[in-house]
């Protein structure tokens, strides 16, 4: 039995998934380069189950190329827009991800880049280092209160709620929700309530919202949610942050829209084409940029990596993972 892991993940977790599967060969791509789709197939080619990342790209055409031998792809990650899951399960390979252990870890930094963006305080840091501060100034650095301010959470999911919960319970927001089903129809109908959330149709939210937190899963329908008629909507104090997938906003319109102060700022932690970012966007001050650091804590990348290798060892013994997607 062989199994490939793409890229090094906890070191710990490595250990785990030898010691539950001790019959198997391990091989670990260790980088730090990316496998490019075709070093992916080839370094792959005979492998009984994949640990991937978000980065690899496990489309149908790979995984008809591996099947058989494959069975499991296990992916560091709860976002698996990059695995062609209907591919999957028409081959029979079982694919799992990394749900719940990274939720707090995410939501955190949905709110560090509400606040840094609201308050301007990457900005403040840059003037800061650059020289600049030579006297306090009462009308200078004037950013937005975050307390008691409307925010729209897009995806009803659980770092969404997670969210919401923290910036109702610790800054007093009014929260608007929206998702693909009436979040007060489904299992955490009761915890939005909590929160007095109210659901909102993407028209109101936009209008109404004076920071839009997105929280959805990447895919054709959330492609471009936030698109240049979307940003044009937006409240011209707004602040739009996304932690989600980059290309659920159009990042070039976003770019315009910050430039020509449609809205006031946003809060990055994801790109449309990660690494690459959008021509003009670093040169904006209106804008706190961070490389994809949501689950970026010692906790939830530990927890991650053993949700992972535990979904290759059950599925391997022929027992369903409960992180199982298909
Ligand atoms: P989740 O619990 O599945 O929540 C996603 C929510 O989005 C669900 O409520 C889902 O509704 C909703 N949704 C689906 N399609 C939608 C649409 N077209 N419009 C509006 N809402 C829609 O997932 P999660 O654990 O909260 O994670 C959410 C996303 O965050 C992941 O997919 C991933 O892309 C991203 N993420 C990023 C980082 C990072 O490092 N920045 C870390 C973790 C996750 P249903 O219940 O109807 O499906
Ligand atoms: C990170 O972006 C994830 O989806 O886990």
């Amino acid at each position: 039995m062989w199994i490939f892991v793409t890229r090094a993940i906890p070191e710990a977790s490595l250990r785990r998934l030898a010691e539950a599967v001790p019959e198997a060969r391990l091989d670990v791509h260790r980088g730090p380069d990316l496998l490019s789709p075709e070093q992916l197939l080839d370094q792959a080619r005979g492998a009984d189950a994949i640990v991937c990342t978000l980065t690899d790209r496990i489309d149908a055409a790979l995984l008809e190329s591996l099947t058989p031998p494959l069975r499991v792809v296990s992916t560091f990650a709860v976002g698996h827009e990059n695995i062609d899951l209907e591919a999957a399960r028409r081959l029979g390979v079982r694919v799992a991800n990394t749900p719940g252990v990274l939720t707090e870890a995410t939501a955190e930094i949905a709110v560090a880049l509400l606040l840094d963006a609201a308050r301007r305080v990457s900005e403040g840091d840059r003037f800061t280092r650059a020289g600049r501060f030579e006297r306090w100034d009462p009308l200078a650095h004037r950013g937005q209160s975050v307390y008691g301010r409307t925010v729209g959470i897009v995806g009803a999911g659980r770092i969404g709620l997670r969210v919401a919960a923290t910036l109702r319970r610790g800054f007093d927001c009014e929260i608007l929700v929206h998702s693909r089903r009436d979040p007060f129809e489904t299992d955490a109908a009761s915890d939005w309530a909590d929160l007095g959330a109210r659901f909102a149709t993407k028209d109101e939210l936009i209008a109404a919202a004076d920071f839009v937190s997105l929280h959805c899963p990447l895919t054709p329908e959330t492609r471009h949610w936030i698109d240049a008629d979307a940003l044009d909507r937006m409240r011209d104090h707004a602040i739009l942050v996304n932690t989600a997938r980059g290309a659920v906003i159009e990042e070039a319109a976003l770019v315009r829209a910050l430039r020509e102060g449609a809205i006031a700022g946003a809060g990055l932690d994801v790109f449309e084409d990660e690494p690459r970012l959008a021509p003009g966007l670093t040169e904006l001050e209106n804008v706190v940029l961070a490389p994809h650091i949501g689950s970026a804590t010692h906790r939830a990348r530990e927890a991650m990596g053993r949700l992972c290798v535990d979904a290759v060892a059950l599925e391997l013994s022929g027992r369903a993972a409960p992180n199982r997607l298909v």
